[in-house]
This record gives C-alpha cells, sequence and structure tokens, in this order.
C-alpha cells in the first residue's frame, strides 16, 4: 500500500463529529456545552488545549471542532515554529474563525510561547523591529483566530501558557468497552467481517488507544485479504496477534524487555528513567511518552520518587514470579517497595499485629528479623 492511501485510511477512520467520537464522555460533554455556547454567541469560543497520551483522539477532536464551528483548520506544530517570524508568517495566512492547532505545544519553544500570548489574548502581535538600542517593537492586528494546543506531556506547559486557554481537557485512555465500539466500527468501514468477541479481543491487546486498534486493523486486512475469512473470530486473530507479537496484555516486545530489565536487572526498581532507557538503548522521550503511560495505567509500574519500582502483577505476568524469593537479601528500601506494589497483600482490612503475625507465619521465609526490617514492617502496617 502506498503513503496516500494508507493516509486515506487513516483520514477515513476519523470520527467526523462528536455523535460518532466514542468515549471520552466527561471531555466530550464539555466540549459540547462549550462549542453549543460559543455558536450562539456568534462563533467566537475560547482556545482551548487537549492533553492525554499518544493515539486518544486529540487531532481527530480538533477537526470535529473545527467542522462544527464551520472554520477552516490549519494544523502546525511546536517545533515547526522555531521563531516568533514563523508564527507571523503562519497568522498572516489565516482568516477570522479559522483554527490554528498546534501538536506537541509543549515543544515551542519560549519565545514564541511569549509572542503566543498577545495573540491569544487581543489578537495581537508584537513584532520587534531592528537591534540594539534603537529596536522598537510594533503591534500587528491578526485574525481572530481560535488555537487548539495538544499536549502529551501537559507538565511541560508553563502555567500562564495553561492559563490562557478557556478549556482544558484531558483524553484518557479508553475502556475495553469503549475500544471494542471503535474497533467495530473501523471494522465496518474496512470491510472486515469481525465477529464482536474478536472485537473485544483486539480491544483487550491495543493498550486501550485508538490509534493502535486502527493500525492492527490495517494489519488485520493484509491478513484477510490473503485468507478471505468469511467470518474473523478470535481464533482467526491468532495469526494477526503472532504476526505482530503482541500478547494477552497488549504488551509488545519493548514493554517486555522493559519489564524484564527492571525485574531482573533493577530487583524490581526503584530505577530511575535515564537508567532505565540506557540500558534499552531507547531515548528517554519514547519510553516516558510510548512505553510507560500504558505500563502504568495497566498496573504493571509505579512511579515513585525514587525510581520506577514493578509492581506484582509484571512479575507474575512476565513469569518472574520466582525473583522474590530471591528476598532473602532484599534491602529494607527493596522490601518497602515490594509492600508498596502490593506484593505483601494486605487488603480486607486487616491492619494490625494479627495481620502481621499471620503473614509472618505463612510467609515467614519472605521475612527478614533485623531491627531495622521489623521496623519497617511495623511502620508500613501502620502498628
Ligand atoms: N473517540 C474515538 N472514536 C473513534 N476513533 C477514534 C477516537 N479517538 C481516536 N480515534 C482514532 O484513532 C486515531 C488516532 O487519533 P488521533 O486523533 O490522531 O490521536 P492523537 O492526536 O491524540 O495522537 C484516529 O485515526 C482516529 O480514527
Ligand atoms: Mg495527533
Amino acid at each position: 500500500m502506498t503513503k496516500k492511501q494508507g493516509d486515506n485510511v487513516e483520514v477515513s477512520l476519523r470520527p467526523p463529529s462528536l455523535r460518532d467520537y466514542i468515549g471520552q464522555e466527561k471531555s466530550k460533554k464539555a466540549l459540547e456545552v462549550f462549542l453549543k455556547a460559543g455558536i450562539q454567541r456568534g462563533g467566537s469560543i475560547e482556545h482551548l488545549l487537549f492533553y492525554g497520551p499518544p493515539g486518544m483522539g486529540k487531532t481527530t477532536l480538533a477537526h470535529i471542532v473545527a467542522r462544527e464551528l464551520s472554520s477552516d483548520l490549519k494544523i502546525t506544530s511546536g517545533p515547526a515554529i522555531e521563531k516568533a517570524g514563523d508564527l507571523a508568517a503562519i497568522l498572516t495566512n489565516l482568516n477570522d474563525n479559522d483554527v490554528l492547532f498546534i501538536d506537541e505545544i509543549h515543544r515551542l519553544p519560549r519565545s514564541v510561547e511569549e509572542a503566543l500570548y498577545p495573540v491569544m489574548e487581543d489578537f495581537a502581535l508584537d513584532i520587534v523591529l531592528g537591534k540594539g538600542p534603537a529596536a522598537r517593537t510594533v503591534r500587528l492586528n491578526v485574525p481572530r483566530i481560535i488555537i487548539i494546543g495538544a499536549t502529551t506531556r501537559m507538565a511541560l506547559l508553563s502555567a500562564p501558557f495553561r492559563d490562557r486557554f478557556g478549556l482544558v481537557l484531558n483524553l484518557d485512555f479508553y475502556t475495553v468497552d469503549e475500544m471494542a465500539q471503535i474497533i467495530q466500527r473501523s471494522a465496518e468501514i474496512l470491510k472486515l467481517p469481525l465477529l464482536p468477541q474478536a472485537a473485544v479481543e483486539i480491544a483487550k491487546r491495543s493498550r486501550k488507544t485508538p490509534r493502535i486498534a486502527n493500525r492492527m486493523l490495517k494489519r488485520l486486512r493484509d491478513v484477510q485479504e490473503i485468507h478471505d475469512y468469511a467470518s474473523i473470530d478470535v481464533a482467526a486473530l491468532e495469526r494477526l496477534f503472532d504476526l505482530l507479537d503482541i500478547d494477552s496484555e497488549g504488551l509488545q516486545n519493548i514493554d517486555k524487555k522493559y519489564l524484564h530489565l527492571l525485574i531482573t536487572k533493577f530487583n524490581g526498581g526503584p530505577a530511575g528513567l535515564s537508567t532505565i532507557a540506557v540500558s534499552l538503548s531507547e531515548d528517554k522521550q519514547t519510553i516516558e511518552e510510548f512505553v510507560e503511560p500504558y505500563l502504568l495505567q495497566s498496573g504493571f509500574i509505579k512511579k515513585t520518587t525514587k525510581g520506577r519500582v514493578a509492581t506484582k502483577k509484571a512479575y507474575d505476568h512476565m513469569g518472574l514470579a520466582h525473583h522474590y524469593a530471591a528476598s532473602a537479601d532484599a534491602s529494607p528500601q527493596q522490601e518497602k517497595n515490594w509492600y508498596n506494589t502490593g506484593y505483601f497483600d494486605c487488603s480486607g482490612g486487616e491492619i494490625g499485629i494479627h495481620a502481621v503475625l499471620r503473614r509472618l507465619c505463612s510467609n515467614a521465609w519472605r521475612f527478614k528479623s533485623s531491627p531495622e526490617h521489623i521496623q519497617i514492617y511495623a511502620n508500613l502496617w501502620q502498628y
């Protein structure tokens, strides 16, 4: 398939209206009210900011907003605007009511961010003419545009910048049920005879991320072209999952490498992001933006002040539970991590000396009796 055809499929899979946009109910509702009020006031709405992991539907939502407002959409991104002059060039090509979508807005250079403030507030751009003592600032009027920012890294946006958006919406991971609906919808567009149970199975393995589900469906279409199934059931999907090397929890090679490393090399953690990235020969940003969000959300890792820690679920899923036995030489800090990640489960409100004793007896091999260890147990059990 050529790139162009692939892009067209991408476009056609995008839900064209809020009605077709599945899930994210809270954000959708807020946006609906916001747009309705804006349209009633004559079409002018405040600037919008969408944040959430990659592939959640931020760009899609920007297209929908532009369509609802009958506005033209111009797309750019943070790294593409290197200086205030680039911003001026973009703005002069826009008209009143156009929507300017700035993807990866956290990557805008500081100087451009500051140049954007008067654009957002007063529809004016301050341009510095000349250099040194002779320099002066002139203020240009710019069209009354609506800026939609999107970011995967909300924390990197400065507070004054965030405050200039009238509505900030968080797009979060989808439920399996919502994913299954998205998958059914995309399958219909791609003319794949997908059975409902098979849609659920793809939903479970697509990291609660529509973009990943859609990508899997496109690969499934390749498989379908060869095998021409009358209907695609769970058994038929196995071929696809094998092909893509995706396991029952939707983990891919890189995720499994990450967990394996954290458990075997770093004793379950805590390990810092940079250390993990170097050991995996990946850059920090890839790990932080593409790998960790899903591992965190699915409860395979936890973030602590000291670094990343593998949870019991990770040990179990990776078949590395025997690594716990190594706790004979665990440091107090390591034991604390195991507690924090639920390995020593104290559910059911059984907090207190009885629970401690009971667990001490049944799990004697995991406990140590140094005064330091005992103090930690006591603290952790709030006794
Ligand atoms: N709520 C949704 N309902 C249906 N499809 C969706 C939804 N959100 C995203 N998608 C699909 O997922 C793909 C990725 O979405 P996109 O908007 O590009 O994500 P982002 O900009 O957040 O990285 C799109 O092609 C779109 O078809
Ligand atoms: Mg996007």
